[in-house]
């Protein structure tokens, strides 16, 4: 059959299916298979996630499960000690020590795979922790990463949790800037990054971006430097400061050094994550030992069905959340080997995602939304070339999944055997708080699914009452959950702000009066299945990546000849939302390509190619209210050629006509 005969028959059968039951054989084996779990734990809650708790291996049992008496600075497992290296390592190394941990795949320069057995893996984080302690890293100190795809960053994560010094991965793709913002931010005096990686074949070079940002670090700073080059980095001409040590060296200087896990409380900082927000400034999210490892390790699962034997792979990047809560924590926590890719889906070819699913047999895909997009407009010939039977369960993650979409994913690459969670959560929940439980539940496509048994989701109005189905409305959590952020680092004031005033009666110590908002817009239908509809405030989401509208504005009047920038994103293809820059010129500047070229590039020096422009549309004035608000959603209803409707609000009406010109002529 031709491909177009293919779409055509997997269009008429499956378009018009709007619900898919979960495959019998999957839910006979699934770790959770019994419905009662949605009543058992609203009924015994908060006593419920103690069922998260007891996957974990504690030094010294919780006093209580939630701590809730000064919300919303709410706190879980409190009075119990553990430690995040020990339960991903330690504790599998008598059953699983020479099982596989880490199963990496690197770029196919060399055909360089590597795999870490748990035994290796804990030697290996035993070396580098002394290390770090060596350098004079000490408990609490937080220890900055900005590193690619590769091993040494989990290592140096586990190594960080075994000594008790919280972790910040700071995104290899984003700017020196950006790295600079968040160390100084953090109050961080150390760095792990490495000399370069690949990137479709080639060498790129990262040291000296980090370098850039180190310069503007406000405090000393001790580097450590891995080698993942080697002789293909020469043409770059690094060479190590005098605060600046390689990884290499530092191992070999601690070769079978051991460092017993340091105790912590379950309150204590695992990790820093930095996300964007409403302002320019991004949000330092704190994640914290106790409730943090059990959400991950629960939710990977009950929801990814990971099992020890399993071969499980996430195609995010550790440098997000995702990366950290299902590449490492959760499925490490468990025992499972788990995948990681360093290079891209497209190279050397297209079907580089399927030829890794076939060759390590992976039992799980957990992917985002706009690689499927992509996948599917290569072509369904890529994974039909591949034995991809290995997968039991496929996952998504970042951001809406169009009916279309999901249906693809679902014949194409689970061949209608797999069940499809699409889970719904943020940097801020920690791991999943929507979804389908896959074993359970029927799936509805274009839907994450029922909140998970213990979540408490309502959709409400702007005046917090709940609203009925069908209806638009906000997203609401109404009870606090073991994996949410505790505060922003150094920041409690904008804590309750951004999160919690909207909704909670901020002067109450009652905790029922407190109700997170995640700044997201859903709807619910009659059976409890919410449709997240996307990000209610000025944060545009860009393939599953987060980026404020506020951040890249402020790039973009940096540079020299632009008076005045709004940015809203745009519908797109591939990547869900794409970025459109509206930009007054400064007098004497002429709306020339060069100076398009410099705000792209002033955006991409700023905080890093994602946030590039997709289009750069000059114009004399914007939007604005009659009180002087720049009216997005009008700039928006623009990029994406929409009606527009009522404009007669505007002080300046007539700018529209002129706007919608620039943007069609492009
Ligand atoms: C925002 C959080 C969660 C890790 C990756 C992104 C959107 C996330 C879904 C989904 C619809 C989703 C929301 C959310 N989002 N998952 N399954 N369906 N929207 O984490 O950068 O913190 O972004 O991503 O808008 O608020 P993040």
């Amino acid at each position: 059959m031709s491909g177009t005969d293919e779409e055509a028959e997997l269009e008429a059968r499956l378009a018009d299916q709007d619900v898919f039951e979960p495959p019998e054989a999957f839910s006979r084996q699934a770790n959770v298979t019994d419905s009662d779990i949605y009543e058992e734990f609203e009924e015994n809650w908060p006593d419920c996630w103690e069922a998260a708790a007891d996957l974990l291996e504690w030094e010294s049992s919780y006093d209580r499960v939630l701590d809730d008496d000064d919300p919303p600075f709410f706190e879980w497992f409190t009075g119990g000690e553990l430690n995040a290296s020990a339960n991903c390592l330690d504790r599998h190394l008598a059953d699983r020590g020479d099982e596989a941990a880490i199963e990496w795949v690197g770029e196919p320069v060399d055909e360089e795979n590597r795999t870490y057995t748990y035994a290796e893996l804990h030697r290996e984080v035993n070396e580098a922790a002394a290390a770090l302690r060596d350098l004079g890293v000490e408990e609490d100190d937080v220890v900055t990463m900005y590193m690619p795809m590769i091993p040494e960053l989990p290592v140096m994560m586990l190594a960080c949790a075994r000594i008790g010094a919280p972790h910040s991965v700071v995104f290899a793709g984003f700017s020196a800037d950006a790295l600079a913002t968040r160390m100084n931010s953090a109050d961080s005096e150390y760095l792990i990054t490495c000399d370069g990686y690949y990137r479709r074949g080639d060498p790129l070079d990262h040291l000296s971006k980090a370098n850039e940002g180190l310069a503007g670090v406000d405090s000393e700073t001790t580097t450590v430097v891995v080698d993942r080059l080697g002789p293909n980095g020469d043409d770059f001409g690094h060479d190590l400061g005098n605060d600046q040590v390689d990884y290499g060296d530092l191992l070999a200087d601690h070769e079978g050094a051991e460092v017993d896990p340091v105790t912590r409380d379950a309150e204590d900082m695992l990790f820093l994550m930095y996300t964007s927000g409403t302002t320019g400034k991004p949000k330092g999210v704190k994640h914290t030992t106790g409730g943090y490892l059990a959400w991950a390790s629960w939710t990977s699962q009950a929801v990814l069905d990971v099992k020890p034997e399993d071969t499980y792979f996430c195609s995010a990047d550790i440098g997000w959340i995702t990366g950290h809560s299902y590449i490492v924590y959760g499925p490490l926590a468990l025992g499972t080997t788990t995948m990681m890719y360093e290079g891209t889906p497209d190279h050397p070819d297209r079907d580089r995602l399927w030829e890794i699913i076939e060759e390590h047999e992976a039992t799980q895909l957990y992917t985002a939304p706009t690689a499927i997009r992509a996948f599917m407009k290569w072509g369904a010939e890529y994974p039909d070339a591949h034995d991809l039977s290995s997968l039991r369960l496929l996952g998504t993650v970042g951001e809406p999944i169009n009916p279309r979409a999901w249906k693809w994913y679902y014949k194409h690459i689970g061949d209608e055997d797999c069940p499809i969670v699409d889970t719904w959560w943020q940097t801020e929940t920690g791991g999943m708080m929507i979804t389908t439980l896959p074993g359970i539940a029927d799936m509805k496509p274009g839907s994450a699914g029922p909140p998970l048994p213990g979540v408490d989701v309502r959709i409400v109005d702007t005046a917090g009452e709940e609203i009925g189905a069908g209806e638009a409305g906000y997203l609401t959590v109404q009870k606090p959950w073991p994996g949410m952020l505790r505060t922003l680092y150094n920041n409690d004031e904008r804590y309750i702000e951004e999160y919690w005033a909207e909704y909670s009666d901020v002067d109450s110590d009652d905790p029922d009066d407190w109700v997170y908002f995640p700044e997201d817009g859903a709807k619910i239908d009659d059976d409890g299945y919410i449709t997240v509809l996307g990000r209610v405030d000025d944060v545009i989401n860009v393939s599953g990546h987060r980026l404020g509208t506020m951040e890249i504005e402020s790039a973009i009047v940096g540079v020299e000849g632009v008076a005045e920038a709004a940015v809203v994103g745009g519908d797109h293809e591939i990547k869900g939302e794409a970025v459109y820059a509206y930009v007054i010129t400064e007098e004497g500047y002429e709306e020339t390509d060069e100076l398009r070229d410099r705000i792209v590039a002033g955006v991409e020096d700023a905080i890093g190619p994602i946030a590039r422009p997709e289009q750069v549309v000059f114009t004399p004035e914007l939007p604005k209210t009659r009180s002087g608000k720049i009216m997005r959603r009008l700039l928006e209803n623009i990029a994406n050629e929409e009606e527009l409707g009522n404009t007669s609000t505007l002080r300046n009406p007539e700018v529209v006509a002129d706007i919608q010109e620039s943007v069609q002529g492009d």
